[in-house]
């Protein structure tokens, strides 16, 4: 009775998987503000060439650079646990597994795609990469992944997130990384929304705009921009995730899973534990995919599927994805990495093709179920986590009600030794539910041009 299945380091997988080549239709093209498809050479100041390729390959495979394997070697393969504490409180007949990512240096999933960008831009002869972060998961993984390629990294954490988690900026800094609340004086961006907003949290489609501004106005042309989640070489780059998973089911003697849960923000954690299992899905396998929201940003359950901007100031390309509309304001809540408007296009476009099942959860829930999961399981989840492990408690009581034997693997996409003023808030009662108004996607649509309209 194995608790947990640990893999060789010969084991961990060679390739990353990409979804485009399975997908019944090709994915829409990013459009610039015009409205006409925009190329790689529209993108070259933003991202290095290499990054570009991949963000628009068709191939099933790409292999991952040996330079790459060597860092991820650190702490890669990462452990599979069966959760037999958190099952035997449930009293669920439901075998629950979960994937964890938080032994990596940063603590979450992110560094799986920091590393490999940072070496792509190390190789493309970039020096500097700037880049946005929620709760300071992802500043974290980049400052880490810099330091390892001797780059240097500017992060614009959302003010909100920057006072409520100092260390996570002593964590940047320790790597190297420079970490400044966003909006910031340090940009035009920045400047107009202080200008009207003195005070304003921030949000993270603000601390795009600024990381972007910063890296395109470099007239040395060798500093880019990294983004965290949502693009298609982020989704790729994770995929290692979904791939060791099924590795060590196989060890753990399971023939078929039949849930896959993970939070989503911009949809990389999801993405990576899922896609491999998407393609499964569509070869015909009977496998529930679920990504998990909060109620107060739900892209997936309440969104447009439309063209919108990733960011305030339109210094992105519209991309096609499922959308709260770009001026979308974060409520106030612990979850940071789960507050962006916008989804990864390659989610959006599976759930669009009705291929998953994605679930919103309030608050509360999520808090409620990471005490459980920490008084059971022992870990101490981040908040972005515990909407994964809400959704897990909801189907395993499912399965108790059915009397159904079934097989959950969820997605620990990090811990929350960083977060715990969100669980204080908790405990204090601080904290409340929010459903995020219909009325207010409806508006947000309103102000999107006429060629954001997906037919
Ligand atoms: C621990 C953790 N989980 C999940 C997320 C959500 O991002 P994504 O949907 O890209 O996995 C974040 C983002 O910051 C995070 O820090």
């Amino acid at each position: 009775m194995n608790t947990k299945v640990l893999l060789n380091e010969d084991e961990m997988p060679r390739t990353w998987y990409n979804l485009v080549a399975d997908l019944s239709k090709p994915p829409l093209p990013p459009l610039g503000p015009d409205g006409k498809p925009i190329g790689p050479e529209q993108l070259s100041a933003v991202f290095p060439m290499n990054l570009i390729e991949q963000e628009m390959s068709t191939e099933r495979w790409i292999d991952i650079p040996e330079e790459v394997l060597a860092i991820l070697y650190r702490w890669r393969p990462t452990p599979l646990h069966r959760a037999y504490s958190l099952e035997k409180a449930l009293g669920t007949p439901a075998r629950i597994y979960y994937k964890n990512e938080s032994v990596s240096p940063a603590g979450s999933h992110k560094p799986n795609t920091a590393v490999p960008q940072a070496y792509y831009n190390k190789m493309a002869g970039m020096k500097k990469l700037t880049t946005e972060t929620g709760a300071g998961q992802w500043g974290s993984a980049l400052s880490f992944a810099c330091s390892q390629f001797g780059l240097e990294c500017k992060v614009y954490m959302v003010r909100s997130s920057y006072f409520q988690k100092p260390y996570r900026k002593f964590l940047m800094q320790t790597w190297g990384g420079t970490c400044v609340p966003s909006p910031s004086n340090e940009t035009q961006a920045g400047r107009a929304i202080l200008a009207t907003h003195p005070d304003s949290p921030g949000s993270l489609a603000i601390a795009i705009s600024e990381a972007v501004e910063e890296a395109v106005g470099d007239r040395s042309g060798t500093t880019r921009y990294a983004l965290g989640s949502v693009l298609n070489h982020v989704m790729l780059h994770q995929t290692i995730i979904g791939l060791e998973t099924k590795k060590q089911l196989a060890k753990f003697g399971e023939k078929k899973v039949d849930q896959v849960i993970a939070c989503v923000g911009g949809g990389s954690n999801f993405a990576g534990l899922a896609f491999p299992f998407l393609a499964d899905k569509m070869a015909g396998a009977e496998i529930e995919l679920i990504p998990v929201e909060p109620t107060s940003c739900p892209s997936l359950t309440k969104g447009r599927y439309a063209y919108d901007l990733g960011d305030v100031a339109g210094m992105t390309p519209y991309l096609p994805m499922y959308t709260l509309g770009h001026s979308f304001v974060p409520h106030a809540m612990h979850a940071g990495g789960l507050r962006y408007h916008g989804m990864s296009p390659l989610v959006s476009q599976a759930a669009r093709e009705g291929l998953l099942n994605p679930k919103a959860v309030p608050q509360l829930e999520c808090f409620q179920a990471a005490v459980t999961f920490a008084k059971t399981e022992g870990l101490v989840v981040a908040p972005e986590t515990s909407h994964a492990i809400a959704q897990v408690i909801r189907e395993a009581k499912r399965a108790k009600e059915e009397g159904k034997e079934k097989v959950i693997v969820f997605g620990l996409s990090g811990h929350g030794f960083l977060d715990l003023q969100g669980y204080a808030d908790y405990f204090s009662g601080e904290l409340t539910n929010y459903d995020y108004p219909a009325e207010e996607v409806a508006a947000a649509m309103a102000e999107l041009p006429e060629f954001a309209t997906i037919g």
